[in-house]
């Protein structure tokens, strides 16, 4: 299950980016950036193949599932991560415990995503389920 969210919040990652602007001249990537260079969409990072190989294909079993930027990186790092991890993995189980034929509402063209440069998100998500039988 901790893979299995590492993933999903690889490949999904809900903040794309935030801004950010270099405060001296630094290289990234084999580039100079200036000082003063603008910086957004880091969230492109989690499709960098060079870490990622195949990177738009779903793999929890990643030897490397864990270093991706969906909460950023350095100092900065999301101080919520511990909880949001945990919060995704708890949702994710009790979800499989109770419901049963959980799926998509409407087709996947259908659904509605905020127009948004930093967070990804949708408007709603609608999904039908029945109720899991339990023992
Ligand atoms: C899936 C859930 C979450 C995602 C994807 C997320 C993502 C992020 C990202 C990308 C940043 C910027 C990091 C950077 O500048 O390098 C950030 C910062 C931050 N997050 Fe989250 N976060 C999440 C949940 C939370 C929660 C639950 C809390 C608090 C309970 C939280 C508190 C913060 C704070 C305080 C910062 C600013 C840290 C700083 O500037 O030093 N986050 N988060």
């Amino acid at each position: 299950m901790n893979r299995f969210v590492e993933e999903f919040l690889r490949i999904e990652p809900a903040v794309q980016g935030l801004s950010r602007m270099t405060t001296w001249e630094v290289e990234l990537g084999g580039r100079i950036l200036p000082k003063g260079a603008h910086l957004l969409l880091y969230g492109s990072g989690n499709m960098d193949e060079a870490a990622f190989p195949d990177p738009l294909t779903f793999d929890p079993t990643r030897p490397n599932v864990g270093s991706n930027v969906t909460f950023g990186g350095g100092a900065h790092r999301s101080v919520g991560l511990a909880l949001a991890l945990m919060e995704v993995k708890v949702a994710a189980e009790e979800i499989i415990r109770r419901l049963d034929d959980f799926q998509l509402a409407v087709p996947a063209g259908q659904l509605n995503w905020l127009p948004d440069v930093s967070l990804r998100a949708l408007d709603s998500l609608p999904i039908s389920f029945s109720r899991r039988e339990t023992t």
